[in-house]
């Protein structure tokens, strides 16, 4: 969908509005000829943008105006309001503004505005040269950042990935279903690199890094020099050790090479095996059942997703994929694959010509290891992103940071907060000295349900549950020693905004 098109319902806003209809803060729809247009009092000032969000095209008339922004309720991207830029990942790309005139009580818009050009950024202390090991959400992020910020010196984006830096979240979901056409997957076109001057290498793995030399070696043997340098190698996918794991029918899923082997694989295949009720597993059976495939699914835990989401969100997730043929074998573990089935710690054999492994991913810290950086169950990170070689910063999968809301560190494996890790990295590779401090959000699909997870709870000792879990409209609340920790909502888009919010602000006071 594009930013603009037409979905608008509301009034003709060339035709003008009448001001006193626009109460402050709360986003109005209409449209501008064809253009679906959103119109924002604030103050004294009224503020018009494409009404459509630059991701995947959430409705941004549903989300929240916060201050001078506006939130998309899908997957929380922000975007300022009076010059259309993103502010907050997942959205890459700003939003067209529209000049407004207010004229006898009425606001009346008028034609698009250009984007405001930026200017080069100047200044000492700024790095001669940038090289960003990772070309995934995060590297991928931060090499946009730095040049959207105005920097002047070279970009190095290293990815040991043959393909450019992708969509991952969609590799289980719609690509996998084959409801996403292909060209949606790569974030950027190779022309989007080579007109920002990022120096996108691909299939270019680092073999080690040399802190005291500042330089990268790259596994043909070459060097690299780096004044700043940012490491986002991500996570591997963990194997399973069992008899028959490395058949060719047993797949793991992390790379676009991954998706199209399975969606090969599929092509071929009657009924697969999904080991492990993971968000990815899951995704990856609700997948396979759209292609037509008969799905089982395999995991020790009594209910799928219950570690991360409690029980009455599990229940949920199973319902929903029962409802949809999915066929449970939980308390089990698969014990063998061979080519015709897979065999459980109950002795049961489920025949299977497709397996897929979701067990869950290993952070790719070996470089960060080699190097001598500080670890703590991933690269150890300060606030600002720093490791603990000056000049050295992780964002990502990999990176281990200190959560202001619980004091403790986390890590996460979350596409938005890789990607705005990232961005701050990189600022903070200017000499910004930003925090990172937004507060972790990370979405899950299953046909038609989204649920949306802000905040983190490792654990909890109370699980509060308003609404109806059965009817996929419900809001879990995670608490731990009187502190609510994290929030996961399904059907309550809105809700969820509403949760980063006041954790915002709870970590702000
Ligand atoms: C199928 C799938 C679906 C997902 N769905 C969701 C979702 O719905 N919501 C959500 O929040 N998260 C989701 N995730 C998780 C999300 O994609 C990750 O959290 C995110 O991609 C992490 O970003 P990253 O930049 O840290 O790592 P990655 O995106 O994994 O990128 C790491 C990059 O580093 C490169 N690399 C590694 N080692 C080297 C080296 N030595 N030299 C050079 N390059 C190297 C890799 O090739 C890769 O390009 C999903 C993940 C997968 C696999
Ligand atoms: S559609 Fe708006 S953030 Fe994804």
């Amino acid at each position: 969908m594009s930013e603009g098109s037409p979905e608008s319902s509301g009034p003709d806003l060339a035709q003008g509005i009448a001001l006193e209809g626009l109460a402050a803060g709360i986003p109005v729809l209409g449209h501008v000829g064809d253009q679906a247009v959103l119109l924002v009092r604030r103050d004294a000032d009224v503020l018009a943008v494409a009404a459509t969000c630059t991701h995947y095209g959430g409705p941004l008339a549903d989300g929240i105006v916060v201050g001078d922004t506006i939130r998309c309720p899908w997957h929380h991207a922000c975007f300022s309001l009076r010059t259309g830029a993103v502010l907050r990942a997942p959205a890459l790309d700003g939003l067209t503004r529209w000049r407004v005139e207010q004229r006898d009580g009425m606001a009346f818009v008028h034609e698009p505005l250009p984007a405001e050009p930026q200017p080069a950024l100047k200044g000492a202390g700024l790095p001669g040269s940038v090289v960003i090991i990772g070309g995934g959400a995060a590297g991928n992020a931060a090499a946009e950042c730095l040049r959207r910020e105005g920097y002047a010196g070279s970009v190095a984006l290293l990815s040991a990935d043959e393909a450019p830096p992708c969509d991952r979240p969609n590799l289980s979901k719609d690509y996998l279903a084959g409801t996403a056409q292909e060209d949606w997957i790569p974030l950027r076109s190779p022309e989007f690199y080579a007109k920002h001057g990022i120096d996108l290498r691909l299939g270019t793995r680092v073999a080690a890094i040399e802190p005291g030399q500042r330089a990268v070696r790259l596994s043909d043997g070459s060097r690299l020099p780096y004044e700043a340098l940012l490491l986002a190698t991500g996570a591997e996918s963990i194997r399973l050790a069992v008899p028959g794991a490395d058949l060719p029918h047993a797949r793991v899923l992390r790379t676009l090479a991954d998706s199209r082997a399975l969606i090969a694989g599929a092509a071929a295949a009657k009924r697969c095996v999904v080991i492990g009720a993971s968000f990815i597993g899951l995704e990856v059976a609700a997948s396979l059942r759209a292609r037509g495939l008969a799905v089982h699914v395999v995991a020790p835990e009594a209910r799928p997703m219950e570690r991360v989401m409690g029980p009455a969100i599990g229940d949920m997730v199973r319902a929903i994929h029962e409802q949809h043929g999915v066929v449970f074998h939980l308390g089990a573990t698969a014990t063998a694959i061979d080519e015709a089935s897979v065999t459980l710690s109950t002795g049961e054999r489920i025949a299977a010509d497709l397996v897929v492994v979701g067990i869950g991913v290993r952070p790719s810290t070996a470089l960060a290891e080699q190097a001598g950086l500080a670890m703590d169950r991933g690269v150890l990170v300060d606030e600002f992103l720093q490791t603990s070689v000056p000049g050295i910063f992780a964002a990502g999968d990999i990176a281990c940071w200190p959560d202001r809301r619980t004091g403790s560190p986390i890590r996460v494996e979350h596409w938005v907060v890789a990607e705005r890790q990232g961005q701050v990295a990189a600022r903070n590779m200017l000499g910004r000295r930003e925090r990172f401090d937004a507060v972790p959000f990370f979405w899950s699909q299953h046909y038609d349900t989204t649920i949306s997870y802000v905040g983190h709870a490792e654990q909890w000792d109370r699980i509060e549950i308003d609404g109806d879990p059965a009817a996929r409209d419900c809001t879990a609340s995670f608490w731990h020693g009187g502190k609510k920790l994290a929030v996961a909502t399904a059907g309550r888009d809105r809700a969820s905004l509403e949760a980063e919010l006041a954790f915002e602000r709870e970590t702000a006071a």
